[in-house]
């Protein structure tokens, strides 16, 4: 009797070519049915399943002990492959099964309370408590595996491009990205917080100033922030930086893994160099920063078509200074009624819509929801811009830039989505380029930078630093996948007196500054040389390339939309002990 049966095959790589061979599998019971003289058994590993079957030739007491199989049971089976007689197209090993000679339980499983099934449509949070047996499922099996090849392929790639892989510190000072902080109490200096590193930005740039000419390194990121599919508070990043490069060096490294990823990941050649698109650009003719260009329903401007309209609602958007701008849906006049134009109304309110015009062409007439305020001519006119044909859909949206930009570039996105025309297999990469280095906020009426305070402005924009600082453009750059932002980056400022500058549009005192990043301001002062870099959202890239929708999908033990751990209960609160040698008194 032995206590563990030495695998020789994985259950799902089992062939044909197997036909007759001894084998020894391990793995949990799938399912298990007993036909009377025959007990089925589907066993499966992170490889797949495979049929085991006990006949009656098998002496009883190994029968008995197989009809006691439950599901997720975990066993070790010893056998032979034969040919299977009823094939199985939907299965890998489906021309085959094996026949069991022998059989060890390891251990017995109580009904668990998920199922083990592929695209079982149960509550995610459950499946996330239960995220152990949610991950024996091949599905997310194989997600693990391919995050896995992907970071293989990323740290060979870089590796061969002259890159060092180097951990920087988790406990450390804010960082300047932008969103709000998970802060860690020191006991040994009470009252005082570290903060986990939204980014490993200021300890890169610090590399650079240490010589270590390129850096890469696939790491953990922490961001408060609100949580979306494709958002979690700690994700990771392959993450970069190069010394002595500018904006087309940075980007050629880039689509040269790109390149790489998807020929040994996705056996798949894809073209370089990537599409550029200038942020201006990119918004006139997508409403977005992050365009997703496997479709059309461009935008289009009517501002000047509509220059003397009285129609109230563009009126007020013209005359405050706003725009107004259409879509036109292709074959979208018979695919969507009033009533879901209500819905897409509805759904652009919160980006501060408060209406949305539509024409429909048809056979001989138009129809519209402005039919009082326009003539037929007039409608025409409208329809012509966008070379409407017969069955298209024209949306129109009137306000201020932001609001119609974001109102009509999540609408063609969606609608895009409603209509199917977002194919997986299609990969549409381009880069956003000339992003605004500031960005003007009405409410604090201040400039915050748009990227981070160490983004490198054009140097031919330096000029405009003073009078016109929404104008100047930064050295920075978005790589885009089929309207997902995958990452960012930017060649730096390593000028001490621009670095200042920038400060001091920002609004930031020196007191501040030195605060804030005093040490790497210091570090620029004993040389450095000029740098640049970029960081890509492993979660996000991993994502689209498996066809998922979620990060959720492709990370192990994500965080639930509330931001908690749903399998060790986190966050919780402290015990009195740990918070007094904290010194932490809580409020109530
Ligand atoms: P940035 O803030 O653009 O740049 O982040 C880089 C990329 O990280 C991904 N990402 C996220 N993924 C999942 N959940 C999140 N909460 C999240 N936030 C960001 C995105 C994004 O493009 N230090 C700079 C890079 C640089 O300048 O070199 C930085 O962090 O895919
Ligand atoms: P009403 O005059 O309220 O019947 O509106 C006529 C059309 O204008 C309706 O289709 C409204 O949805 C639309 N509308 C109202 N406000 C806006 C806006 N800000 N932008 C675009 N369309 C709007």
């Amino acid at each position: 009797m032995r206590d563990i049966f030495k695998r020789t095959h994985m259950c799902g790589t089992l062939r044909s070519h197997d036909v007759d061979g001894q084998v020894v599998l391990n793995g949990w019971i799938q399912k298990r049915r007993n036909l009377g003289g025959l007990i089925f058994c589907d066993l499966r590993d992170k490889t797949g399943i495979v049929q085991v079957v006990f006949d009656d030739k098998i002496p009883a007491e190994l029968f008995e002990k197989a009809d006691s199989l439950r599901s997720e049971y975990v066993v070790g089976i010893q056998g032979v492959v034969k040919e299977r007689q009823a094939k199985n197209p939907d299965l890998p090993t489906g021309d085959i099964e094996v026949f069991a000679t022998d059989l060890i339980i390891y251990s017995q499983a109580d009904t668990p309370p998920i199922y083990i099934k592929d695209h079982d449509k149960v509550d995610e949070n459950l499946r996330l408590k239960y995220r152990y047996l949610d991950l024996r499922k091949n599905k997310m099996q194989n997600n693990l595996q391919f995050r896995h090849q992907v970071t293989k392929v990323a740290r060979e790639y870089y590796d061969s491009q002259g890159f060092t892989e180097v951990e920087t510190p988790m406990l450390i000072n804010p960082t300047p990205e932008g969103a709000r902080d998970y802060l860690v109490p020191s006991r040994v200096h009470p009252g005082e917080f570290y903060a986990l590193p939204q980014s490993p930005q200021m300890f890169k740039q610090l590399l650079m100033v240490g010589g270590t000419d390129r850096y890469m390194q696939i790491v953990k990121c922490f961001r408060d922030e609100d949580l979306r599919a494709d958002r979690q508070p700690e994700f990771t990043q392959i993450d970069l930086e190069m010394s002595f490069v500018d904006i087309d060096d940075v980007i050629e490294i880039q689509e040269g893994f790109m390149k790489k990823l998807f020929r040994d990941v996705m056996d798949t050649e894809i073209e370089t160099p990537f599409p550029r698109l200038s942020y201006d650009e990119a918004m006139e003719r997508y409403g977005s920063d992050k365009p997703d260009t496997r479709f059309g329903f461009e935008l289009k401007k009517l501002n000047e078509l509509v220059q003397n309209t009285e129609f109230p609602v563009f009126r007020n958007a013209l005359d405050s200074n706003g725009d107004v701008r259409g879509i036109c849906i292709n074959g979208g006049g018979n695919l969507f009624s009033r009533k879901d134009i209500d819905k897409f109304t509805e759904a652009i309110r919160s980006y501060g819509a408060k209406g949305l015009v539509w024409i429909k062409k048809g056979v001989d007439e138009i129809t519209s929801s402005v039919n009082k305020f326009f003539s037929k001519e007039e409608l025409e006119e409208l329809l012509a811009v966008f070379k409407a044909q017969e069955g298209d859909l024209v949306l129109i949206a009137a306000d201020k830039k932001k609001v119609v930009f974001d109102s009509l570039g999540f609408l063609r996105r969606d609608i895009a989505g409603k209509m199917g025309l977002l194919d997986d297999n299609q990969f549409n990469f381009l880069w956003v380029v000339d992003f605004p280095l500031y960005e003007y906020d009405e409410e604090t009426q201040r400039f915050y930078a748009m990227h981070h305070p160490f983004t490198s402005p054009k140097l031919e924009d330096i000029p405009l630093l003073d009078a016109e600082p929404e104008k100047v453009r930064a050295k920075a750059y978005d790589i885009v996948l089929n309207g997902v932002e995958l990452g960012g980056g930017s060649i730096r400022i390593h000028d001490r007196t621009l670095q200042r500058k920038m400060f001091e549009v920002l609004g930031l005192t020196e007191e501040e500054c030195q605060r804030k990043f005093g040490f790497l301001l210091e570090a620029f002062r004993y040389g450095t040389p000029p740098h640049g870099g970029l960081a890509y959202g492993l979660d996000r890239l991993v994502m689209l390339l498996t066809g998922e929708n979620s990060i959720r999908e492709v990370i192990a033990f994500p965080k639930n939309q509330s931001a908690q751990c749903m399998v060790s209960d986190a966050p919780s609160p402290a015990g009195e002990e740990q918070l007094e040698e904290l010194g932490i008194k809580l409020r109530n």
